[in-house]
């Protein structure tokens, strides 16, 4: 019998703390994230899945890693990509952290707070450059405008197989929602568009198209 395949998913948003109370994150629910990992778990799959502070109950079947910031992210998914077979980078990691972050709860001050930000870690761009032959490495492109041309091109940068296309603009779908629509892009101009449905069935959509198919 074969060993099933096994699956590394990130969902979630990140949080980057100012301070012990303070954090600067987004508006991810994970819910994309946490029903392609049901879904893989469905399939009889091994599943890790690495998320950032969510309301969701954790997936029955799947090894949950809780971790908080983009670097721990990171941390968090490496000993998994080592042996995976299927990395899906579902996140919204925050870009951006502060440069320094005080230990202490900040006091109100009187003036402006100026905030000095630099980048976070790219844990899609980082484990996709340590790809073996034979894993293969999906993202998801979030984007409001000019979809599907920024998703390909984020697609050959970061070095993905697939990239799941995402328009976060559009009402009532995706980031939050309990739906999305999406277009899959993959090896030699393959083109899939599903949706809007139920993030279900959007997350069996995207584990029948990417599940044994590397980069071209
Ligand atoms: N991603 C990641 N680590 C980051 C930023 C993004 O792992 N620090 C992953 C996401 O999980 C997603 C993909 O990269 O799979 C694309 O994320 P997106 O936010 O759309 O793109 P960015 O690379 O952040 O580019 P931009 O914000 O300029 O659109």
């Amino acid at each position: 019998m074969n060993s099933p395949l096994r699956c590394l998913i990130t969902a979630g948003p990140t949080r980057e703390h100012l301070d012990p109370v303070r954090f600067l994150s987004n508006d991810s629910s994970g819910r994309m994230g946490y029903a392609l990992a049901a879904a893989a778990v469905r399939r009889g799959w091994s599943v890790d899945l690495v998320s950032g502070p969510v309301a969701l109950p954790p997936p029955p079947g799947a090894t949950v890693h809780a971790v908080v910031s983009a670097e721990e992210m990171l941390r968090a998914c490496e000993p998994a990509f080592a042996h995976c077979d299927l990395f899906i980078a579902v996140a919204a990691v925050a870009d951006y952290r502060p440069g320094a972050a005080s230990p202490d709860k900040a006091a109100k001050r009187a003036g402006p707070w100026r905030l000095e930000l630099v980048p976070t870690v790219d844990v899609l761009r980082t484990l996709a450059a340590r790809k073996r032959p034979g894993q293969i490495v999906v993202g998801f492109a979030a984007e409001t405008g000019d979809l599907e041309a920024r998703a390909a091109r984020k697609r050959e940068d970061k070095r993905l197989d697939w990239i799941v296309a995402n328009d976060v603009g559009r009402p009532g779908l995706g980031m939050g929602a309990s739906d999305n629509a999406v277009v899959l892009l993959g090896p030699a101009g393959v083109r899939y568009a599903f949706g809007p449905a139920p993030k279900a069935a959007v997350a069996d959509f995207i584990l029948d198209h990417v599940a044994g198919r590397t980069a071209g």
